[in-house]
Formats: structure tokens, C-alpha cells, sequence
């Protein structure tokens, strides 16, 4: 038996929208942090078939499925039984599905004693999910071309930032993120721009990262954020994801940053709004978004590490 854990990351940079050809790739470059304290937890064992169990459910999941059939295409895996749980809320706007492929890859990795190394095994976590590919690094990590492998940009302690997520809601998401992508790219007016302005929006951040700008940060990732939700509240049928508590808390952090407070928000496919904050300010920024009519509830984190293999028990086939 082995087990591996992963992070969820958050992109500061965000993709929206694949480029047409296989292997499921995202258009634009794109810039993210791998949170700590949230976390995926995956153990997988030799079994008569396959059998993924899903925060203690049985789960069909076909993304899952046909990660394994593609994996199995190419390296020997046996039938695995998979155990997979989040210590946060699933797939509702807070990559639990990055953290799940991160982990799920890094613990057959292991298992199945493939010997990848982590940029090889971010290119099979991206087919699962591209945002997978990210989280199989620990702090600022940048998925790029041209091979659209992740690869660490900056370690954590380059600048340790925080994030506060203020969790507004529990529900999972309506729409997937790749049919959402689909129908934004045949849809929103605003597509081609968005798509065109990605260079640009991902250098601008490396900058402000080099550099630990906070205010140039603030700046490209907020906008990457209210770019990409442009795009998608102009697809039809639209993509919205907000709530009334995701806006009042976006106001929040608007407010706080023009007193002085060092945050931006960045939101991704569903209604929690993550508060990335310098640590100074962090306390500020918990409790000003927890006292928000419609925050259910709110999560505390610093930037977390790679994917790893926490207990190996594979024996040799
Ligand atoms: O990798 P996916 O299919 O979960 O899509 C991720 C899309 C966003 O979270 C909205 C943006 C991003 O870059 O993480």
C-alpha cells in the first residue's frame, strides 16, 4: 500500500481555455501557489479491479478512469484499489481536483515503481487536470510552454505570503471546468483577447514575484481573476459563480487594500474567495472576512510543499 499527499493550488495567473490538440493543454501560460494545510490524501493497493473510493464513497469518476487507461497505455499497472480524501470541500472552486491527480500520480508513481521524476509526472497529472500539473510543486510554480510540464518557479521561502479563504458556500459546481472552458471559447466575445493577453498577465507576475512586488501581484492577479470571470459570465449560457458573499468579500479586500492592508483576491470556478495576503496582515484580513453575512466558514493558509509519498509499502512485483 502506498500513500501520497497533495496540495491544492490557486493560480495568480489563471487558465481558461485548452489549446486544440490532445493532451489536455492549457492555452496560456499560467502561475500559481500550493497552499499548506488543505490537503488530498490518496492511498492506492493491488486489487482484483478497479475501486476508487471518494471521501469514503464509491466513486465512478470517469476523469479518473481515463487518466488510468491512458497511464495503463503506457506503463504495466495492475488493477488498483484507490482511497482518495480531502480535508477541505470538494469540487466546489478549491482544486480538489489539482490536489487529487497530484496525489493520485505521485502514489501509483511510487506503487507501481515507475521511477518519473516530478516534471514528467506534472505532464500525466495535467491530462487528469491541468491545474494537477501545478501541484506537484511546492510554492510558486508556473505551468509553461513549451512542453507544459509545471516546473517550480520560486520556493515558498522566496516570499512566504498567506492566503484566508473565506468559504461561502458548500455546494460542489454545476458546470466542469472543461465543458465551462468549451463553451467559453465558442461563446464569450471577450475569448480571443483573454487568450491574447496571457503572455503579458504571466510575465508581469514573475516580475512582481521576482521583484516580491506586493502591489504589482495584487495588481496582474486581480485582473487575471476579473479577466477570466469576464469571460466566463459573457459565455451562454453564462458562468456565473458568485454569490452575494463572494462579492461583499471581494468589496472587503478592495477596502482593506486601499487602508493600507497588504491583499488581493483571487476566485476561482466557484464561489470561495481566497485572500492572498502578506503575513502581517492576515490576522486583519481573517477576521474582516469572517465577519461577512454568507461566510460559512474560513480557512487559513500559508504556501505548501510538493507532492510526496508519505508511506510506501509497495512490494516488488
Ligand atoms: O484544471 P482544471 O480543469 O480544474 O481548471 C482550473 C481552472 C481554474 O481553477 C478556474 C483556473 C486555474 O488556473 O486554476
Amino acid at each position: 500500500m502506498t500513500v501520497a499527499l497533495a496540495h491544492p493550488n490557486i493560480a495568480l495567473v489563471k487558465y481558461w481555455g485548452k489549446q486544440d490538440k490532445p493532451g489536455n493543454i492549457p492555452a496560456t501560460p499560467n502561475l500559481s501557489i500550493t497552499l499548506s494545510e488543505l490537503v488530498t490524501r490518496t492511498e492506492v493497493e493491488e486489487h482484483d479491479s478497479d475501486e476508487l473510493w471518494l471521501n469514503g464513497e464509491p466513486s465512478n469518476d470517469a476523469k479518473v478512469m481515463r487518466f488510468l487507461a491512458a497511464l495503463r497505455n503506457r506503463y504495466p499497472i495492475g488493477y488498483l484499489k484507490i482511497t482518495s480524501s480531502n480535508n477541505f470541500p470538494t469540487g466546489a472552486g478549491l482544486a480538489s481536483s489539482a490536489s487529487g491527480f497530484a496525489a493520485l500520480m505521485t502514489a501509483i508513481n511510487s506503487h507501481a515503481r515507475l521511477g518519473l521524476n516530478a516534471e514528467i509526472m506534472s505532464e500525466w497529472a495535467r491530462q487528469g487536470s491541468a491545474s494537477a500539473a501545478r501541484s506537484m510543486f511546492a510554492g510558486y510554480v508556473a505551468l509553461v510552454p513549451p512542453l507544459w510540464r509545471a516546473q517550480a518557479f520560486a520556493p515558498a521561502s522566496h516570499w512566504p505570503l498567506q492566503v484566508v479563504v473565506a468559504v461561502t458556500s458548500h455546494a460542489a459546481k454545476a458546470v466542469s471546468s472543461t465543458r465551462g472552458m468549451e463553451l467559453s471559447r465558442r461563446t464569450s466575445p471577450f475569448y480571443g483577447s483573454w487568450l491574447r493577453a496571457g503572455g503579458d498577465d504571466f510575465a508581469a507576475a514573475s516580475d512582481a514575484i521576482n521583484n516580491r512586488d506586493f502591489a504589482a501581484l495584487a495588481e496582474v492577479a486581480e485582473l487575471s481573476c476579473l479577466k477570466m470571470h469576464s469571460v466566463m459570465l459573457t459565455t451562454r449560457p453564462t458562468l456565473a459563480y458568485w454569490n452575494q458573499a463572494t462579492v461583499a468579500a471581494m468589496q472587503t479586500v478592495r477596502d482593506l487594500r486601499s487602508q493600507g492592508c497588504g491583499v488581493f483576491f483571487t476566485i476561482d470556478a466557484g464561489p470561495q474567495v481566497k485572500a492572498v495576503c502578506l503575513p502581517e496582515d492576515a490576522e486583519r484580513v481573517a477576521a474582516a472576512l469572517a465577519g461577512i453575512d454568507g461566510v460559512q466558514q474560513i480557512l487559513r493558509c500559508g504556501l505548501g510543499e510538493a507532492a510526496h509519498v508519505v508511506d510506501d509499502h509497495a512490494v516488488d512485483a
